[in-house]
């Protein structure tokens, strides 16, 4: 008999690719999708007593309050959904004895390594939301045995205010513009980490795994690529350093994931970021326009 699988932000960026990746990769599952509206997870009581009645065989929790300078400025919010949420969705997820997977994120990093981060390395959050996600993965660790934990970074996809439809609207809107260059990274793409966590629960893969497309750069150069790509080279783009753009949240200056336990697991290597920020433009050319696109973490 097919299982249960419950999807948690199923209306998010990455939870609208991922309901589809999951329907197609596990076709005698039923996968249900919930967000705010039939769940709040914050509620504690109303939110366990909702999943303990739908008996799920896995819960997929990739809800979360991902404006990175909104969690700074309102930390209660921040751990209320990022933190104490989770608790609740890894509660619920014990007592009905199933697979749990969380979605974490590169700012529980602090940036202070020169080489891509693996696994085991030691969390140092420097922000709000960096901190608030990482008590999530402490509480998933806590409440439920062979949980998953995937970290990510930088995504933009076809469903979601992001970076990419951002330089796109400002570029048409602008001469120039300044993008940060100090601070490194993998773009991803969301549809190509849905197929991966979709690959991670068919190995049933626990712990923790960093998953990224590959090759890095700075927000700068992947504000150059997209509208390269885009044909838009008018645009002229302005290197710009954090200080210079002060936002409320600090963000590490690096933060590059090493993700060959993935690889070794699942032999999975997700492509180059440019490669799919491509594949992504040549897609979506026609729909990339979101009235505003903060940059989500
Ligand atoms: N975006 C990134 O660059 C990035 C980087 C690293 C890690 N991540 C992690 O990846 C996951 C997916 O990110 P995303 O960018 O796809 O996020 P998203 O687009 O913001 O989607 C998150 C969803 O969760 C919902 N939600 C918020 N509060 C909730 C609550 N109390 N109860 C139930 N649902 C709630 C949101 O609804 P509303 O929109 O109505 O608030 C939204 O539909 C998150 O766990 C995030 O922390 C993201």
């Amino acid at each position: 008999m097919g299982r249960i699988q419950l999807l948690i932000g199923a209306k998010g960026m990455l939870g609208r690719d991922l309901m589809g990746v999951l329907r197609s990769s596990f076709l005698d599952d039923e996968v249900v999708g919930w967000d705010i509206e039939e769940i709040d997870i914050q509620k504690e009581e109303e939110s366990v007593l909702r999943i303990e009645k739908l008996q799920p065989d896995i819960v997929i929790h990739v809800a979360a309050y991902t404006d990175v300078d909104g969690c700074e400025r309102n930390e209660e919010k921040a751990f209320a959904v990022n933190a104490e949420g989770t608790k609740n969705v890894a509660l619920a997820a014990s007592r009905c004895r199933a697979k749990l997977v969380y979605l974490s994120t590169d700012y529980v990093f602090d940036g202070s390594k020169t080489e891509p981060y693996v696994e085991s390395d030691l969390p140092h959050p420097l922000n709000v939301y960096g901190r608030s996600k990482l008590q999530g993965e402490q509480y998933v660790q806590e409440w439920v045995k062979n949980g998953l934990i995937v970290r990510t970074q930088w995504l933009y996809g076809r469903y979601g205010k992001n970076f990419v439809a951002s330089v796109l609207r400002q570029a048409r809107e602008k001469k120039a513009l300044s993008i940060v260059n100090d601070q490194m990274g993998s773009p991803t793409y969301t549809a190509d980490l849905a197929k991966a966590i979709s690959v991670l629960i068919q190995f049933n893969a626990q712990g923790i795994f960093h998953v990224a497309n590959s090759d890095w750069c700075t927000w700068f150069a992947f504000g150059q690529a997209i509208l390269n790509l885009s044909g838009m080279n008018e645009v002229k783009v302005i290197p710009l350093s954090s200080e210079e753009l002060g936002r409320p949240a600090v963000r590490p200056s690096y933060s590059v994931f090493n993700c060959q336990k993935l690889k070794e697991k699942t032999g999975l290597v997700l492509r180059p970021w440019s490669e799919a920020l491509k594949d992504y433009l040549a897609t979506y050319r026609l729909t990339i326009d979101g009235p505003d696109n903060r940059e989500k973490g």
